[in-house]
C-alpha cells in the first residue's frame, strides 16, 4: 500500500490507533473533504459539522476566498521569521488592530500560545506599570476554565484528567467561581498583587456556561476599580460565533487584553494573536517574547482574509439570528422531552444537556447516532453536548439540523 492510498474509514482509524499517540477521543468518523457547512467521509456519506473543529470554521469550510489568500501567500513567501520584516505583517497588523479597536496586536500561533502570551504581558505590566513587587503578581482565574494545555495553564486547571502527573505546577494564579462577582470583588479586595482577571466571557469547553447578564461589565468595572487587567480569551466565542464580532460586545465590555485564535483563521492555518493598547503592550521589548511561525506572511494574508469574510458576510448578524431559531425550536421540544433537559448557548455557540449522569454514556451514544444521522456533533463534559455549526448556515438548513437532532433525541427517550 502507497503511504497516499485511499482508505476506508476503519483502516484510517487503525493506523491512528497504531501510531498516534492516545491523547483524544474522536467520535469514529474519517473525514476527506469539508465544503460550507458540509464534511465528506472517505466512503462519501454528508454531514453537517455542528462543532466547527471547536468554533475555528465560522467561515465554514474551505472558505474559497481564505484558501485563495493561503494559496497565493505560499507561492510568494511562506515564512522569514522575524528576525526580518516581511511586506504583509504590517498590513494585517493594522488591519486587525482597526477591526478589533486596540493599538497593538501580538502574533502567535495557536490558542494555547496566546493564552500564554497574555499572560507574561500581564505580569511583566504589573511589575513595570502597576508597581507590584517582582514575583510576587498574581492573575485571578476561574474554575472550569478552559484555555489550552500548557504546563502554565494546566495549572489553574481543576479537571483531574488534564493535570494528573504533569506537576509540578506554575505558582501565582488564584481559582474563583465563575458567574460570581462576589468572589471576584473578595479575591481583589485586601491583594495589591492581582495583576489580571483571565476569564472567558462564556464557558465553551466546560458545557457553554453563559454567565448572568450583567456579569462580564460589572467584572470589568471591578477590574478598573482595582487597577488589574481584564483579559478576555475570545479564542472560542470571539470572531462572530456568538451573534457579536466579540462575546464581551453584547455587554460593551472594552477588555485590556483580548486574545484570540481559531476562527482568526477561518480554519485553514494556526493563527492566534493578543491585542491590547499601548500603555500595555509597551512592556514587550525585543527578546522577550516571540516564535519563529508567529505572524508569517501566510498567516497575515489568510488572517486578513478570515476577518474580511465575517464582516463581508455579516456572519455575526446571521449567528444571531439562527441562534435564536435554533434555542426555541429545540426548547419546544425539550418542553416535552425526557431525555434533554435544556438548552443553552447565545448565537451559534449553544449546547443541550442531556439527562443522564455525567459518567454515562448517553451523550456519546446520542452523538453516534447523530452521525448515523448525518450531522457531527461531540459531548464536551459528561452529559453536555456542545453544537457549534458553521456560520455561513442558512436558515433551512438550520432547520433541517434542528429536525435531525429533535428526530436522534426522540429514538433516545423511553
Ligand atoms: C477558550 C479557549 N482558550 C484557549 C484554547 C486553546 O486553543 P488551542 O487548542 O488552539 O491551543 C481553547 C481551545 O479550545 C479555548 O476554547
Amino acid at each position: 500500500m502507497a503511504v497516499l492510498d485511499q482508505l476506508t474509514s476503519q483502516q484510517a482509524i487503525n493506523l491512528e490507533n497504531k501510531y498516534g499517540a492516545h491523547n483524544y477521543h474522536p467520535l469514529p468518523v474519517v473525514l476527506s473533504r469539508g465544503e460550507g457547512v458540509h464534511v465528506w467521509d472517505v466512503e462519501g456519506k454528508q454531514y453537517y459539522d455542528f462543532l466547527s473543529a471547536y468554533s475555528a470554521v465560522n467561515q465554514g469550510h474551505c472558505h474559497p476566498k481564505i484558501v485563495n489568500a493561503l494559496v497565493e501567500q505560499s507561492k510568494t513567501l511562506a515564512l522569514t521569521s522575524r528576525a526580518f520584516h516581511n511586506d504583509i505583517l504590517g498590513k494585517y497588523e493594522k488591519f486587525a488592530c482597526e477591526y478589533f479597536g486596540f493599538d497593538k496586536l501580538l502574533p502567535m500561533n495557536t490558542g494555547a500560545e496566546a493564552v500564554e502570551t497574555a499572560l507574561k504581558i500581564c505580569r511583566k505590566w504589573a511589575y513595570e506599570v502597576k508597581g507590584i513587587e517582582n514575583k510576587e503578581a498574581e492573575i485571578i482565574v476561574c474554575k472550569n476554565n478552559f484555555h489550552g494545555r500548557t504546563t502554565t495553564i494546566i495549572s489553574f486547571s481543576n479537571d483531574p484528567v488534564a493535570r494528573k502527573h504533569f506537576g509540578p505546577f506554575t505558582d501565582g494564579f488564584i481559582k474563583i467561581d465563575y458567574n460570581d462577582l462576589e468572589e471576584l470583588e473578595i479575591a481583589l479586595k485586601n491583594n495589591p498583587n492581582v495583576a489580571g482577571f483571565l476569564v472567558e466571557p462564556i464557558q465553551g469547553e466546560a458545557g457553554v456556561y453563559v454567565p448572568s447578564e450583567g456579569y462580564l461589565a460589572k467584572a470589568k468595572a471591578l477590574c478598573e476599580k482595582y487597577n488589574v487587567l481584564f483579559i478576555a480569551d475570545e479564542v472560542q466565542t470571539g470572531i462572530a460565533r456568538t451573534g457579536k464580532l466579540l462575546a464581551v460586545d453584547h455587554e460593551h465590555v472594552k477588555p485590556d487584553v483580548l486574545i484570540l485564535g481559531k476562527a482568526l483563521s477561518g480554519g485553514a492555518y494556526p493563527v492566534s494573536a493578543v491585542l491590547a493598547n499601548d500603555n500595555i503592550m509597551k512592556v514587550i521589548q525585543p527578546g522577550n517574547h516571540g516564535s519563529t511561525f508567529g505572524g508569517n506572511p501566510v498567516a497575515a494574508a489568510v488572517a486578513i482574509a478570515a476577518l474580511e469574510v465575517v464582516r463581508d458576510e455579516k456572519l455575526a448578524e446571521n449567528a444571531e439570528v439562527l441562534g435564536q431559531l435554533f434555542r426555541s425550536d429545540l426548547q419546544k421540544y425539550i418542553n416535552t422531552s425526557s431525555i434533554a433537559s435544556l438548552v443553552r448557548g447565545k448565537g451559534l455557540l449553544n449546547a443541550i444537556v442531556i439527562n443522564d449522569t455525567e459518567d454515562s454514556d448517553t451523550a456519546w451514544n446520542i452523538c453516534l447516532a447523530l452521525r448515523d444521522n448525518g450531522l457531527l456533533a461531540k459531548p464536551t463534559h459528561g452529559n453536555i453536548i456542545r453544537f457549534a455549526p458553521p456560520l455561513v448556515m442558512t436558515k433551512d438548513q438550520l432547520l433541517d439540523c434542528a429536525g435531525i437532532i429533535i428526530k436522534t433525541l426522540k429514538q433516545f427517550e423511553n
